[in-house]
């Protein structure tokens, strides 16, 4: 059974949508495994843009079945916001099934995330979505306050929502809350028991569907959230999400074992970009950065907040791609480089005086350290309308082969604007980049 990842090497907003999006048709399944909806996934083709937030990116594919398997944090009210949005812009969902084990985001845990985001830690906010996103992994595996989808449908729920109600009104006070609302259990009852009614034909046990088809021979596609540099384990930690984002995520949050897997595209950017706080080595919080950010529209889609801007890490990159097992490199925003005077890619770091390679552990570290550059004279060329790799200017290609040398991984797709159809697959066909051929 082929099993290829789609999974963010930076800090989030890598372009995974469009990729997915691209690859999908090729595959029986979609499957997103972590994260809720704080990510943001948005995928263009002709007029129409749509917004994705919990539901797979290959749902634009009615042949495709799109899972969303046991890792995901699941806010129900938004989910069906979104599963009505596509179907006012005339997409089919009922090709979506959803884990019975996903845990579900309820209003104390982002009641929870923003008191908790207000408070700083190494001198930083994390800037979280506010989506209530950590609490609720928090929860799941403090196991005693959690309720997974499942369990919304079963007799003693209206009970367990009682008496996490009025130990979370506690808690809410107890961490600084004390001007805030009581959560009123009965309220949260009704809304959610709606929501349980109307997303019912979706819940399915994805565990068993998905290792049955396994068995059956058919193809998955898993597609990542947020980017590996936010992976709780492995990331910039406390500036991180609650989740392992980067490939080493793939099999605990999809129940499919890693053996499964032959092909990880990782997703990088052209440049860097992040949302919130923490350390961001080749940031540019200056004009550089702020062309960076008009040029590449480098706005959230999921809060809509302004994305910090910098040069490529090429160290930051090489972890991350080592970490996920990344075998192919999916390079996007070209055209947005390409319209830069001049442009950088950060080779190493220095340290204490130390040349290094290894991207730190410590934020603090990471905070310190400088960025060794190399500095390429930009190519000044439109590449939006190219479709055909060897129509890029020379200087462009070498930035390309720069950047597969740094991380040590070659680039399969080069991505020329937001567009489906601009999308240069390096690769004998689009099969091939979906690693079906073996
Ligand atoms: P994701 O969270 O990784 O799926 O990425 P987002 O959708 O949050 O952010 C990527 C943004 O860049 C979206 O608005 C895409 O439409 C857009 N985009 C994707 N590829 C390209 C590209 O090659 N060039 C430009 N200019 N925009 C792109
Ligand atoms: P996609 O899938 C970019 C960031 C937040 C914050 C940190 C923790 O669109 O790439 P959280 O709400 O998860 O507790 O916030 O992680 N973050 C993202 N940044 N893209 C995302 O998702 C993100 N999901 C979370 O900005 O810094
Ligand atoms: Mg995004």
């Amino acid at each position: 059974m082929p099993g290829t990842c789609v999974i963010g090497l930076q800090w989030g907003d890598e372009a995974k949508g469009k990729l997915v999006d691209l690859l999908a048709p090729n595959f029986d399944i979609v499957c997103r495994f972590l994260g809720g909806s704080n990510a943001g996934h948005t995928v263009v083709t002709g007029d129409t843009t749509y917004k994705l937030h919990l539901i797979p990116s290959g749902i634009l594919n009615a042949e495709t079945t799109n899972v969303i398997a046991p890792g995901v944090v699941l806010n129900p009210g938004t989910i069906i916001d979104e599963l009505n949005g596509l179907t006012a812009q005339g997409l089919t969902t009922d090709n979506l099934l959803i884990s019975e084990r996903v845990h579900v985001v309820f209003p104390w845990h982002i009641a929870e995330d923003k008191l908790l985001n207000a408070k700083k830690i190494k001198g930083e906010s994390i800037g979280t979505t506010l989506r209530g996103i950590g609490p609720c992994y928090c929860d799941k595996v403090g196991r005693s306050f959690a309720i997974r989808l499942g369990d919304m449908y079963r007799d003693d729920f209206a009970d367990r929502v009682r008496s996490i109600v009025e130990a979370k009104n506690a808690i809410l006070i107890g961490i600084g809350g004390d001007d805030s609302e009581p959560l009123e259990a009965e309220a949260i009852i009704a809304e959610y028991s709606g929501y349980a009614e109307a997303l019912k034909s979706y819940v399915r046990d994805t565990t068993h569907f998905m290792l049955d088809a396994v068995d059956d021979g058919c193809s998955i596609l898993f597609e990542g959230a947020q980017g590996a540099l936010l992976d709780i384990d492995h990331g910039t930690f406390p500036f991180v999400t609650s989740s392992n984002s980067s490939g080493v995520g793939v099999s605990g949050g999809s129940g499919i074992p890693a053996r499964h897997i032959n092909k990880v595209i990782g997703v990088i950017k052209a440049y860097s970009t992040r949302v919130g706080g923490g350390p961001f080595p080749t940031e540019q919080d200056n004009e550089d950065g702020q062309r960076l950010r008009e040029l590449g529209n480098e706005y959230g889609t999921t809060t809509g907040r302004p994305r910090r801007c910098g040069w490529f890490d090429a160290v930051a990159v090489r972890y991350t791609s080592r970490l996920s097992g990344a075998t192919a490199l999916s390079l996007m925003m070209m055209d947005v480089i390409s319209q830069i005077p001049e442009v950088k890619i950060c080779v190493a770091y220095e340290l204490d005086g130390e040349r290094i390679t290894n991207f730190p552990c410590d934020a603090d570290d990471l905070r310190r350290v400088k960025p060794i550059y190399e500095t390429y004279a930009g190519w000044d060329t439109d590449l939006t309308n190219t479709t055909n790799y060897d129509e890029f200017p020379q200087a462009a290609k070498d930035y390309v082969a720069r950047i597969a040398e740094l991380v040590g991984v070659p680039v399969e797709v080069v991505s020329v604007g937001p567009d489906r159809a601009q999308t240069i697959v390096l690769t004998d066909g689009v099969t091939a980049l979906a690693g079906l051929n073996s």
